[in-house]
């Protein structure tokens, strides 16, 4: 791969996600086999993150730690952030100490690609505001495609919250990229304009969009992104777009039940169908580290 950072999505070639996620597979391998990889050696990852993080956070730190890298974690509590330092300097300062990849999450979109436009490091962005989560897109799929094999033709359901979602603006042009069909469903308040431009089906009836289909991707309420009330209760947006067990009789026999995380169970999701056989959300997580090393690999890794 001849980039310097990954910033979203909507930047990679076919032929950037095939490697991407053709490399995921080795790594996922080499972790269930319990093997480590020395291909990062004398590189330091940093994360810096403006926003919480369970998933993305770890998994990055463990992918680099697999590789061999050493691991530096910004922690903007407790940073020279909350003393009034830009991202810009913070970005410089990272440079100076000889940093080769900054993973950055942050709340407002379009930060990670400042910071890249101004450091030599490699930039990942871990999430930027309500505009893309590459490294989960890559992971979903990934996911998707080890039950599948090909998602050509395979129906996908992004249901939820998607006027705030990064996931869904990523998976919707992953999986579409991936030849899978997408339909986007949300309630009129939670459905964002020009989602048209994202190559799917917008649909506001659940009953309706999950006819048929093969995944279904649950999206978190994201309340701390809501200034309003978008809807009356959690019991009211549970039964409209609830992923339920009875709305999955509606989906293919084969299907499975994806949801970034965290989860609000009895909200966007039953506990039942998050802990039930359809779901595949630990397994997302477990291959959130593949898919990491993976981009850490393609972006500075040394041949080994
Ligand atoms: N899916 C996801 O981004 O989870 P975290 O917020 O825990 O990183």
């Amino acid at each position: 791969m001849k980039r310097k950072d990954i910033l979203g999505i909507k930047d990679l070639s076919r032929s950037e996600v095939n490697e991407l996620l053709s490399t995921a597979d080795v790594m996922r391998e080499m972790i269930d086999r319990g093997e480590k990889s020395n291909s990062l050696r004398g590189k330091t990852v940093a994360t810096l993150f403006y926003e919480n993080s369970t998933r993305t956070r770890n998994s990055f730190e463990l992918a680099a730690k697999n590789l061999g890298a050493s691991t530096m974690s910004i922690s903007v509590a407790t940073s020279s952030v909350q003393k009034g330092e830009t991202l810009v300097d913070t970005g410089k300062t990272l440079d100076a100490l000889n940093t080769d990849v900054i993973i950055i999450r942050h709340s407002v979109a379009g930060s990670p690609q400042l910071l890249a436009d101004t450091v030599k490091a490699s930039v990942i962005n871990a999430g930027d505001g309500m505009n893309e989560h590459p490294s989960q897109a890559l992971l979903d799929a990934l996911t998707a495609q080890r039950h599948f094999g090909s998602l050509v033709g395979k129906k996908a359901v992004i249901v939820g919250d998607v006027k705030h979602s990064r996931v869904a603006r990523s998976d919707a042009l992953l999986f579409s990229m991936l030849g899978a069909k997408v339909t986007v469903c949300a309630p009129y308040t939670l459905m964002p304009e020009g989602i048209d431009r994202f190559d799917c089906d917008v649909e506001s009836d659940l009953d309706r969009a999950i006819v048929g289909a093969d995944m279904v991707i649950a999206l978190r309420m994201q309340l701390e992104r809501m200034g309003q009330a978008y809807f009356s209760s959690k019991e009211e947006y549970n039964e409209y777009y609830g992923v339920t067990e009875k709305r999955l009789k509606l989906c293919s026999d084969d299907h499975i039940v994806m949801h970034p995380g965290p989860i609000n169970r009895g909200a966007e999701i039953d506990g039942c169908v998050a802990d039930g056989n359809d779901s595949v959300i630990l397994e997302q997580v477990h291959n959130g580290v593949a898919v990491r090393m993976a981009m850490l690999q393609l972006l500075v890794g040394n041949a080994n």
